[in-house]
């Protein structure tokens, strides 16, 4: 039976991980730290480990302690692959495939896919199209460095190395700047592990047009592109990610760009092995800037959404690409589905959620966060107090009955 290192089944694509190690008769050993794995984990989540799953604990916010741990661990218990399941970790699972001769991506360019400080400076060396990008340690740097580039307002401003739309803010003045720049500098831990995180701030040009994301499977450097989707995010100065339908509505000629974009992205980054998920966006002219590439899958339950539209299953390609098996990438439906998130009016103690109606498209709704519990005003991905999953025949059916669902549903805090 092969074996499976999985770092940090937290968060939603741990799962999924999970169930697809599960299908293809995998042992998973997973990895978290103990106060996260109690703090944390859900009851559904920790019965799955128990169910089919060893469990170790480590310490991330060590990564050279956690790295050498981790290495004799796999080695001791003949690993066949290594994944990560959250982000921050990505750079650290790279490391420890390279290490273990196990299959990976480029260890030395790994940080380029978490931090966008180094990510921007890995696209202007090989070409790619992204937003013009300082980065500042001070606010007085970065004023000085925003005006040599010639970078005009609005800009974007955001810290180097979060995640979920935390600490992103577009800014029209100096005085924005400045207080957006407290905000992207202000938590410089990844919470629950303390990882340590980049002080720098980063400050792009805005960019217009239209966002998409897309994944990419690689497999030993071979890159495919799955199908690009929507990704819909607030307008104003807070930018926070309400929803994503799968697939796009998109004519072929700019399916083909965004793929062909997405897979330059992954060759800059050395990402030779496994799952990348993009997000990019194509302007009016046909042209694509990346925002950002993870060496990750997808979050936000695209997985599931992938799975039900076009029969995809990205994590289980995950599994099989890191145990050196070889993945199937065909579609077996031509359908749609979509998720969107439920967010309060305003921070406070959720009371309520009601008139999540019986539409036929919806095929699954939860609430993330119990009445009773606090919940933080909307302006990123914490806001969430839950979502509800749609399936239809086409993105169109998907997008009018999902705009239905947040008509109809009262989000009540008091
Ligand atoms: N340079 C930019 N120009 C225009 N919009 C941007 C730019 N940078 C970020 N955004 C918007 O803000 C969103 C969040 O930014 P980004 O993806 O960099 O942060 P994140 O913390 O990784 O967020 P998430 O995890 O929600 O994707 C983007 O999806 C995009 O809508
Ligand atoms: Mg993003």
């Amino acid at each position: 039976m092969p074996k499976l290192l999985l770092l940090e089944a937290m968060g939603n694509t741990g799962e999924y991980v999970l169930d697809a190690a599960r299908d293809l008769g995998v042992e998973v050993i997973v990895v978290t730290h103990e106060d996260v794995y109690e703090d944390w984990y859900s009851p559904e989540l920790k019965a799955k480990i128990g169910h089919y799953a060893k469990l170790v604990f480590t310490d991330f916010s060590d990564s050279e302690g956690a790295l050498r741990q981790l290495e004799e661990l796999a080695r001791t218990e003949e690993v066949d692959g290594v994944v990560a399941c959250w982000e921050f970790l990505t750079p650290l699972v790279a490391r420890l495939a390279a290490d273990l001769g196990l299959p990976g991506n480029d260890s030395s360019r790994a940080l380029s896919c978490r931090n966008k400080r180094i990510m921007a400076r890995a696209f202007a060396e090989s070409g790619i199209p992204a937003p013009a990008t300082v980065a500042a340690r001070t606010v007085e740097e970065a004023y000085g460095l925003v005006r040599a580039a010639g970078l005009a307002y609005p800009v974007v401003v955001k810290p180097s190395e979060q995640s979920g739309s935390w600490g992103v803010s577009v800014v029209h003045s100096d005085e924005e700047l400045a207080a957006a720049f407290a905000t992207a500098q202000s938590h410089l831990f990844q919470d629950p592990h303390g990882i340590p995180l980049d002080a720098h701030v980063v400050i792009q040009e805005y960019v217009g047009g239209v966002e998409f994301s897309i994944e990419v499977v690689v497999v030993r450097g071979v890159a495919t592109p799955l199908i690009p989707y929507d990704k819909f995010t607030t307008g104003g100065a807070k930018r926070a990610e309400f929803g994503h339908t799968v697939p796009a509505e998109l004519d072929e000629a700019s399916v083909r760009t965004l793929q062909q974009a997405a897979v330059a992205a992954v060759r800059a980054l050395g990402v030779t092995n496994g799952v990348a998920h993009t997000e990019l966006k194509l302007l009016a002219d046909g042209t694509t800037r990346i925002i950002e590439l993870g060496a990750r899958l997808p979050g936000d339950h695209v997985v599931a959404l992938m799975r039900q539209a076009r029969g995809i299953d990205e994590a289980r390609i995950y599994v099989q690409i890191a145990l050196g098996l070889e993945p199937s990438l065909t579609p077996t439906a031509d359908t749609a589905a979509g998720i969107r998130f439920l967010t309060p009016p305003r921070g406070g103690t959720l009371r309520s959620v009601s008139g999540i109606g019986e539409s036929g498209a919806v095929v699954r709704s939860r609430l993330t966060v119990e009445p009773g519990g606090q919940v933080r005003a909307p302006g990123d991905n914490d806001s969430r107090v839950g979502y509800v999953i749609l399936h239809a025949d086409t993105a169109a059916e998907v997008n009018v009955a999902a705009a239905q669902v947040l008509a109809d549903v009262t989000v009540e805090v008091v």
